[in-house]
Parts: structure tokens; C-alpha cells; sequence
């Protein structure tokens, strides 16, 4: 299938610490389209990769990131080994070998996301279209589409496929991410008639992929991307 995209969760999240440099690295090794990531803010305004609000799960931290400094944020270990990156870094990182989908998890991500994005359209390889930035909070999608009009944004949803329809229309949208619960056939051709791509997310099992192949969607969010390039995929 022509522009279908492979994309890997976290970076290649079933294989490496999830949204480490390393966990991206392996992502691009398998050829991956594109990389999804989250991000939050810290006190001292950087912009860090990673999934949860607080440190416990993935650190030898604990508390909440947006309280911590990037002094303090620097020392910490994943896994033992593995560093937090900065948003930066990642970009530095995939830089012209694939595209990226930023989902802003932190709040107030959009207005230093925005600017970071605009900087590397401004002095390197990025473009525009290199770009999805995704969220499940509309405050910060519409802080996005206030800040620039064409960075692509995608409406995340675990709820309901019209409604982020129609959150999309109004905040000029490329695409609709729903999770693999909510997702019908109809309802991907629904978000398409309207315009927009549809990039399912966590799609791990085969039978799941095919299954969202089947239904013509525009691109699958996997923690398996080794496992897009099976074969016995018909795309
Ligand atoms: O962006 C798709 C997916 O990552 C959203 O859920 O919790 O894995 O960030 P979560
Ligand atoms: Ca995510």
C-alpha cells in the first residue's frame, strides 16, 4: 500500500526502554516511517521525552517532572543504563531518516514544541511535514493551531472517532489517532471522507495488524515495527 506508514510506539518500545535515544536508534534500524514520542516540560522549561507525568515507573526517580529542574533530570538512569533525552536530542537523532509524531502529553507543551519545531524548519533538514503533533488535550492542539497555522496536528482518542472528527475540523487537522478499541472500518472511512489520515494506535498482535490493513487505514503505531514489515501483510 503506497504511503502507508510504520510507526514505532515510544520509539521501538517491545524492545528498548521506551523513549530513550537508544529505543529510537533501534526504531530506525528496523525502518520505521515515522517515531511517536511524549514530551513534558520541566521547572526550568526544558522539554523532555517521556511518557508519564511523574518519574517512578521508568526512572530511578521519583515525583513529578514538571517540579524537577534539568539539572536534577539529567542524573537520572532508565533502566539502569539509559538517559531521559531532550526533545532536542531526538530530533537531532531522526533528523532526515524518518518522519515524527510529538504527542503532547505535559502541560503547556504546545508553546515551546511550537517554537522548537518552527527553529528546526528554520535552520535544518525539517520540515513541516516531517511533523504530526498529537494530544489528548484540546487546550493544548488549539495552543498549537494558534501558534502556526501548518504544523500537521493529529486529534488523539480513545473515546469516540466522530468526535475527534469534528474536534479536527475546527482545529484544522491532518489526522485522527483513535486506539485500536474504538476503531471500525466505518469509522476509518469516515475520518478519510472527511479528509483526514488515520494512524491507529497500539497495534501489537498480527491478526490486529492485518485486521487495520483490511479496514484501509493510514498507519499503524506499533511497539512491534519489526513486525509491520511481516510478510505476510498484505499492504
Ligand atoms: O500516540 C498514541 C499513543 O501513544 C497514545 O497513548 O498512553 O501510549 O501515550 P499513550
Ligand atoms: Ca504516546
Amino acid at each position: 500500500m503506497n504511503n502507508f506508514l510504520k510507526i514505532g510506539h515510544r520509539g521501538a518500545k517491545a524492545h528498548v526502554a521506551e523513549n530513550t535515544l537508544e529505543s529510537i536508534q533501534k526504531a530506525l534500524e528496523i525502518g520505521v516511517d515515522m517515531i511517536e514520542i511524549d514530551v513534558h516540560k520541566c521547572a526550568s522549561g526544558e522539554l523532555w521525552v517521556i511518557h508519564d507525568f511523574t518519574l517512578d515507573r521508568t526512572t530511578n526517580g521519583s515525583g513529578e517532572i514538571a517540579k524537577r529542574t534539568a539539572e536534577e533530570l539529567k542524573k537520572l538512569r532508565i533502566e539502569g543504563q539509559f538517559k531521559i533525552p531532550l526533545l532536542t536530542e531526538v530530533l537531532e537523532l531522526i533528523e532526515g531518516k524518518c518522519l515524527i509524531n510529538i504527542e503532547l502529553k505535559g502541560l503547556n507543551t504546545a508553546p515551546p514544541v511550537c517554537k522548537l519545531v518552527k527553529e528546526k524548519i528554520a535552520s535544518s533538514k525539517w520540515e513541516y511535514a516531517d511533523f504530526i503533533i498529537s494530544s489528548f488535550q484540546k487546550n493544548e492542539l488549539f495552543e498549537v493551531r494558534k501558534n502556526d497555522q501548518e504544523i500537521p496536528i493529529a486529534v488523539l482518542s480513545k473515546a469516540s472517532v466522530p468526535e475527534a472528527i469534528e474536534l479536527g475540523k475546527r482545529l484544522k487537522a491532518s489526522a485522527i489517532h483513535p486506539s485500536l478499541g474504538i476503531i471500525t472500518r466505518d469509522n476509518t472511512k469516515l475520518s478519510q471522507e472527511n479528509g483526514f489520515k488515520i494512524n491507529v494506535w497500539t497495534v501489537n498482535e498480527r491478526e490486529d495488524m492485518q485486521r487495520m490493513i483490511d479496514f484501509g487505514v493510514d498507519g499503524i503505531i506499533s511497539d512491534y515495527p519489526d513486525r509491520l514489515h511481516n510478510p505476510v501483510l498484505n499492504l
